[in-house]
């Protein structure tokens, strides 16, 4: 056979999926591996998609994703952070913010093309640019500041050839939330020198301390950024597959081609759900933030108790503690943690080199799992010394 393309053979797969592959043959592991919420979908949104079913929706939607969808986003948006976007051209309903990613890559970059990305970062974000044919270009997002990143780092990375900068708060896997002066920077320098914007906001609904603030509404980003969000945390739905971008018309456009021809749509049902959940889901997204706040405060003092320095996170469900006291890198950590003590997370370095000396635990798992886990990394760490 002649062999397939050599961009996608050679390309490595997801750091994060060897653990969970060891996890899942192993016996009474208390998992901080998994970035997803542990509650199932509230019942209202999965009867809305039962209702739709019952009614004998099973089509294809238009292109863009059900007309309805896109108003109440648009509505929603405007109500939540003033932005107003055309439901009819600016709004377009992806396969989670993960198609949003691609679709958004693929529309903005021309081979060779530089996406500035801050890491650690989510494990897309390098995948989209490079499969797009761009190159991400890689800032760290330093310890001492909590892991947001430099604004100035930013600037020092732009060249003749960056097409845009992706800005991801608050963060996976380091739930580092930034704040208005930051991103106004961050906006000033994409303005100055003419970049998009990506902002992936899919955690802005789990922010524990203050306001999340949308980067497309600070002055002069509204017509250069790609806004992108879903559903998937803040509404516990990471099997339905949805998400929604809210852009500059021209690349919204664009974007909803590439979408036509690849994906057609969104699953209808998934639309519905959707509906229901920005329509009445306050309240239930609410319940589970607050849950969420609860389990963080948990899980960074356990962290500290146990001897590892850990920042308190601002937003998503993820706590990051350091490991370097130990003396082990994170993937020894990791490893050990999980042979010997049965608790699985994931080393820093899959989501970036710069990662390393950290882990990510989610605690978008119950109390009582916080607690076992915290038990064993205290046996754990006391047993190194
Ligand atoms: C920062 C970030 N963006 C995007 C995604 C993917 O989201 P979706 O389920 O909407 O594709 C994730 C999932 O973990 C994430 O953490």
């Amino acid at each position: 056979m002649k062999p397939i393309s050599q961009t996608v053979e050679h390309y490595p797969p997801s750091g994060i999926r060897k653990f969970f592959d060891i996890v899942s043959q192993m016996d009474d592991v208390v998992s901080l591996g998994v970035g997803e919420p542990d509650f199932v979908t509230p019942w209202r949104i999965r009867e809305a998609a039962i209702n739709s079913l019952e009614r004998g929706r099973t089509s294809y939607t238009s292109n863009w994703g059900l007309l309805e969808l896109r108003r109440v986003i648009s509505r929603y948006l405007e109500g939540y952070s003033g932005l107003c976007y055309n439901p009819e051209n600016s709004v377009l309903i992806t396969v989670g913010v993960s198609e949003g990613m691609d679709l958004t890559m693929r529309t903005l970059l021309n081979p060779g093309d530089e996406v500035i990305i801050t890491e650690p970062c989510y494990v897309s974000y390098k995948a989209c640019v490079e499969l797009a044919g761009g190159k991400a270009v890689t800032v760290e997002a330093k310890k001492e500041r909590d892991f947001v990143v430099d604004p100035k780092d930013i600037e020092a990375a732009v060249t003749d050839k960056t097409k845009a900068v992706l800005v991801s708060y608050p963060s996976n896997p380091t739930g580092a939330v930034a704040d208005k002066k930051t991103l106004r920077e961050i906006v000033d320098i994409a303005v100055k020198h003419d970049l998009y914007i990506v902002s992936d906001e899919i955690y802005d609904r789990l922010v524990y301390d203050g306001e999340h603030v949308s980067v497309p509404t600070l002055p002069g980003a509204f017509e250069r950024t790609v806004l992108l969000n879903g559903f998937s945390k803040a509404y516990a739905m990471t099997g339905w597959r949805i998400g929604y971008a809210a852009g500059p018309t021209e690349v919204i456009k664009n974007m909803m081609k590439i979408h036509q021809y690849t994906m057609l749509c969104a699953p209808i049902n998934a639309q519905n759900a959707a509906i229901e959940a920005i329509v009445n889901g306050a309240k239930d997204r609410e319940d589970m933030r607050r849950e969420y706040g609860r389990r963080r405060r948990v899980i960074v003092k356990g962290f500290r108790e146990a001897g590892l320095d850990c920042f308190m996170p601002g937003g998503a469900f993820y706590a990051f503690p350091n490991v370097e006291s130990t003396g082990l890198t994170s993937e020894e950590f990791c490893e050990k943690l999980l042979f010997e003590h049965k608790v699985a997370a994931v080393p820093g370095t899959a989501f970036g080199a710069c990662g390393e000396g950290n882990i990510r635990c989610s605690y978008a798992t119950s109390i009582e799992d916080i607690v076992t886990a915290i038990d064993r990394i205290k046996a754990f760490v006391a047993g190194l010394k």
